[in-house]
């Protein structure tokens, strides 16, 4: 069986089967597959993507030093979004009530996980590293998505598809913002791009409802002061 991903907690090495992803979850194995996701999450180093980075080859530019903190601010501030996506699809996927949603929730947070891990990479290439808000980030997003999802799986849905619809728009003014030379970020930053705007085609299909207008400015509200504090903490 081969592994999906690996990661470290407390320096030890830990795979995840990928055969194992399909198998319907009793509520304790729900339990401890939170517990052990979120610690993955919250201990960085992430470990290695089960797919490879889109940087890949990609040669690494000579950035000066405001340039090299500018880009490792706005990818703390993707990182930070990565954390926040896994708290969300695992709160969801937690309160799902259909079993084929909560395994598209399951796949569609495994891509995330690469998003993350990914991300982490470039900040060490960067010399910075994540925010160290991580466990807010991911607790606060976990309970938001369960809540969300304990009203039903539409609106559930409808929250993933308007938050990736928002983080499209975001990913695309840090596609603006970075600096131009650097090619390695920018390679990251556009295969996530492509990512959540499937993510939230898959939700959109799937059946999810329209968010009211309020909800989607207060979310909005909610992802500048994610993204202003992350660029710093
Ligand atoms: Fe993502
Ligand atoms: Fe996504």
């Amino acid at each position: 069986m081969s592994a999906a991903a690996e990661y470290t907690v407390a320096g030890r090495r830990i795979a995840i089967l990928s055969g194992m992803q399909e198998r319907r979850l009793t509520p304790l194995d729900r339990l401890l597959a939170g517990a052990n996701n979120a610690l993955r999450i919250i201990g960085a180093p992430a470990g290695r993507s089960a797919r490879q980075n889109p940087a890949g080859d990609v040669p690494d530019a000579e950035l000066g030093d405001p340039q090299k903190r500018h880009a490792a601010g706005l990818m703390r501030v993707n990182h930070a979004g990565e954390v926040a996506a896994q708290g969300l699809y695992q709160g969801h996927a937690a309160v799902a009530r259909n079993a084929e949603i909560e395994s598209q929730m399951q796949r569609a947070a495994n891509e995330e996980f690469d998003h993350l891990a990914w991300c982490e990479q470039r900040l060490t290439e960067l010399g910075a590293g994540p925010s160290r808000l991580s466990p807010f980030w991911y607790a606060g997003a976990f309970v938001i998505g369960a809540a969300s999802g304990i009203l039903g799986d539409k609106w559930s849905l409808g929250f993933i598809a308007e938050t990736e619809k928002q983080v499209c728009a975001h990913l695309d003014s840090h596609l603006e913002h970075l600096p131009e030379d650097d090619a390695r970020s920018r390679a990251i930053v556009k295969r996530m791009r492509d990512e959540e705007e499937e993510h939230g085609e898959n939700a959109r299909n799937a059946g999810a409802a329209e968010l009211p207008d309020p909800v989607q400015r207060l979310m909005r509200l909610t992802a500048k002061v994610m993204t202003t504090t992350a660029y710093r903490l």
